[in-house]
């Protein structure tokens, strides 16, 4: 297990409500946006902000789902989350996540579980102005709309919207000015900053994000899946493709291997390995496809291991550096350049050997080049191949 520092930070993320106004027939926290809950949304953001202890503040009776949340959000990092049960309003809820802070936690932000796409940086910002205030800081939009004062029915005034901001989370706070704010508050305030500045502390505001609004009705989880849907089709879901080319001298004391087949009776080619052009240019066209570097990346004189190993052997190695990628190859086609030896009658041979090792059709083609250059010439094999390779899902 990693060694991690213990963090002066800490985030409450409280999640304890019942989400009346949402009526989705359970806790808010729980409720899926896509395959992911309002929770689990809310823990990956604040696993990707700065390095912090976690407290998740949760309906009693949840805290398993929590945890099993906060695990898949953090993996390795999980113990820096502890879940607590929550109370009958935010307020306690949010107390109730203050005593489970360590020690050395010297700055603690609150975050509404319910605000769950909020961004990674305005975590940072709020960090940030805590530290260099001293103050608390709370992230904050302008206010868009037109806003009157009402009397029933009627509007009685104009207000003036320049100097108003709307309040979002991660709200945060020098800890001690916050419990000592805590220990003294006698009233239900509606967020934490206004608690805190009823106990006479001074508070900040810095950039929120439209992406922290608050889930609070249908139409607020209909807007969130949307967002999340969006972002799901941004992710690169194309084919890619790469080419290869590999060129190897007559002239090795072996058997020539060519094509993951061996040719008796045929001059050897030189090489590192078995000097198989072609299986070496399908190796560095998938590669190049699925953007994982070259051959010599993977197979140079550095890795002794794979001296005189076959082009099977290092197909069958490419399929797996391409699996833990993410991709799976589509095809592969590739062109041999080469006097000898006569391709014709061995070419579906050569192709069911190489499509079994790579786990995907190659196709072979090969041409003389009309007594023309190094291969014309017999000197040597020259090979080119080009590969697909497509998102494994
Ligand atoms: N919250 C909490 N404990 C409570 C009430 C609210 O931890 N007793 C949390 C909610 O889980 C939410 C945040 O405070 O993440 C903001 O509250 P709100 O959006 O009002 O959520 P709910 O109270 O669950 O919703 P509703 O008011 O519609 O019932
Ligand atoms: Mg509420």
């Amino acid at each position: 297990m990693s060694i991690i520092p213990v963090p002066r930070v800490a985030v409450v993320v409280v999640a304890a409500g019942s989400g009346s106004r949402l009526g989705a027939g359970g806790p808010k926290a729980f409720v899926g946006i896509d395959a992911h809950t309002i929770l689990r949304h809310a823990l990956d953001g604040v696993a990707l902000a700065p390095p912090a202890q976690v407290v998740v503040v949760v309906p009693p009776g949840r805290e398993g789902d929590a945890r099993t949340e906060a695990e898949a959000a953090f993996g390795d990092r999980a113990s820096l989350v502890s879940v607590v049960a929550g109370g009958t309003s935010r307020q306690e809820s949010v107390a109730a996540g203050l005593h489970a802070l360590w020690a050395d936690v010297e700055i603690v932000l609150v975050h509404d579980a319910a605000r769950a796409l909020t961004p990674a940086d305005v975590f940072a910002r709020v960090i940030d102005e805590v530290r260099e205030s001293g103050a608390g800081a709370i992230p904050a939009r302008p206010v868009v709309d037109t806003l009157k004062r009402v009397e029933d029915a009627a509007v009685t005034a104009a207000v003036d919207r320049a100097p108003l901001v709307a309040a979002q989370t991660p709200q945060g706070f020098p800890r001690a000015a916050l419990e000592d704010a805590y220990a003294r508050a006698t009233d239900d305030h509606t967020d934490d900053a206004a608690l805190f500045a009823a106990a006479g502390y001074g508070v900040r505001h810095v950039a929120g994000s439209d992406l922290a609004f608050k889930i609070t009705t249908p139409a607020d989880l209909d807007r969130a899946r949307h967002l999340v849907r969006g972002a799901a089709d941004r992710v690169p879901v194309l084919p890619r493709v790469g080419i290869g080319t590999d060129v190897h001298a007559v002239g090795g004391e072996a058997t020539l291997r060519l094509a993951g087949l061996e040719w008796p009776g045929e001059a050897g080619l030189r090489g590192h390995s078995d000097g198989d052009a072609v299986a070496h240019a399908i190796v560095d066209a998938v590669l190049a496809a699925a953007g994982l570097g070259d051959i010599g990346t993977h197979f140079g004189v550095d890795r002794p291991e794979f001296a005189g190993a076959t082009g099977e052997v290092f197909l069958r190695r490419v399929r797996e550096l391409v699996a833990e990628a993410g991709f799976a190859v589509g095809n592969v086609s590739v062109q041999v350049q080469a006097n000898r030896p006569r391709f014709a009658s061995r070419r579906a041979e050569a192709e069911r050997v190489l499509s079994a090792a790579l786990g995907a059709p190659v196709s072979v083609a090969a041409t003389t080049t009309d007594g023309l250059g190094f291969t014309g010439s017999g000197e040597g094999v020259s090979a080119t191949a080009v590969a697909l390779v497509h998102p494994a899902h």
